[in-house]
């Protein structure tokens, strides 16, 4: 029984070093190498991988995405009926993305493009001091990321509140849920930041309604997927002074086009999906133990919840 590994080359040969480095016995092929498909069992696999293909394998017993997000496993087709998924819940990357919401916040916060502008321009200017204590903070998404990130925040001082669709406590959080909640919270968040799964329920929720409502001059940081934001609302939002700045590290599509608006926007802050990436040697403990597990029949960890799409 083997398992098959689906990404870019160089990443799938660390992949099954990193798999093969917890467990010898296991039998690793790489996509489009899968040998004989009726010897595979487990399918860890990342955002190019068709999930049509997925259903050549007769006795495949588990998917696991190679990431926190699992939006590319379950858009059409989806997986294999009946086939459990798995995502990774990782210390690595929820602290990567810890650390890229505060670059980004910090950045806002501190006036940093004001301050660089004015570099540019060898311009000796002061600009107000910024009070962290008034800096409010608002956080589409409570999951392991939001949750991580909220602490850190606090950490610092903000007032940090937090958006999900289901009630949710979070010690130390202000917690809003469900629509009335979303425009409660935006209302009053001088920085949005969305952590957000991608679902159809979510897909397209920071759009021009949900800007407008944002105090004037705030701060959006986008670390989930490109098509949570509605960019051309985004842009007539930068563009009319609604949004001060936003700081995008996913787009809609995946390489941003060249000559999008966002490159050259003076009050964008772009990074190529690179806010958080896997390490395979992290996360290669979790996806054996869920192979073992699948193998032997018991409970899987990290499981994608089909109904909630995430
Ligand atoms: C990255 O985008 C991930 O889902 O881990």
């Amino acid at each position: 029984m083997a398992v098959l590994l689906s990404t870019k080359t160089a990443v799938m040969a660390v992949w099954r070093d990193a798999l093969l480095a917890l467990d010898p016995t296991l039998e690793i092929r790489m996509f489009p190498d899968a040998g004989d498909p009726a010897d595979i069992e487990a399918a860890v696999v990342w955002t190019a991988h068709d999930m049509a293909e997925l259903r050549r394998y007769p006795k495949l017993k588990l998917i696991v995405s190679m990431g926190a997000g699992v939006d590319h496993l379950l858009r059409p087709p989806g997986p294999p009926p009946g086939i459990p998924v798995a995502r990774l819940v990782d210390r690595m990357l929820t602290s990567q993305m810890g650390e890229w919401v505060l670059l980004n916040v910090l950045r806002f916060h501190r006036q940093d493009l004001e301050y660089r502008a004015l570099q540019r321009e060898r311009s000796w200017l002061e600009l107000p001091a910024p009070v962290t204590a008034e800096r409010r903070i608002g956080i589409l998404g409570l999951g392991e990321l939001g949750t991580h990130a909220a602490g850190l925040l606090r950490g610092l001082g903000f007032p940090v509140m937090g958006w999900t669709r289901r009630p949710r406590q979070v010690e130390g959080v202000e917690t809003f849920h469900g629509e009335d909640g979303l425009a409660a919270m935006a209302g009053r968040s001088d920085v949005l930041v969305c952590l957000l799964p991608l679902t159809p329920a979510t897909r397209g929720i920071v759009d021009a309604r949900l800007l407008g409502r944002l105090p004037r001059g705030a701060f959006v940081v986008n670390g989930a997927r490109g098509a949570h934001v509605v960019d051309a609302d985004l842009l007539a939002a930068l563009d009319s002074g609604q949004v001060a700045g936003a700081a995008l590290d996913v787009f809609d599509p995946e390489p941003l086009p060249v000559d999008h608006p966002y490159w050259a926007h003076p009050r964008v802050v772009m990074t190529p999906h690179a806010a958080s990436i896997t390490i395979p040697a992290s996360a290669a403990p979790q996806v054996v133990d869920n192979i073992h597990r699948a193998r032997a029949g018991r409970p899987l960890i990290n499981l994608v919840d089909f109904a909630a799409g995430y």
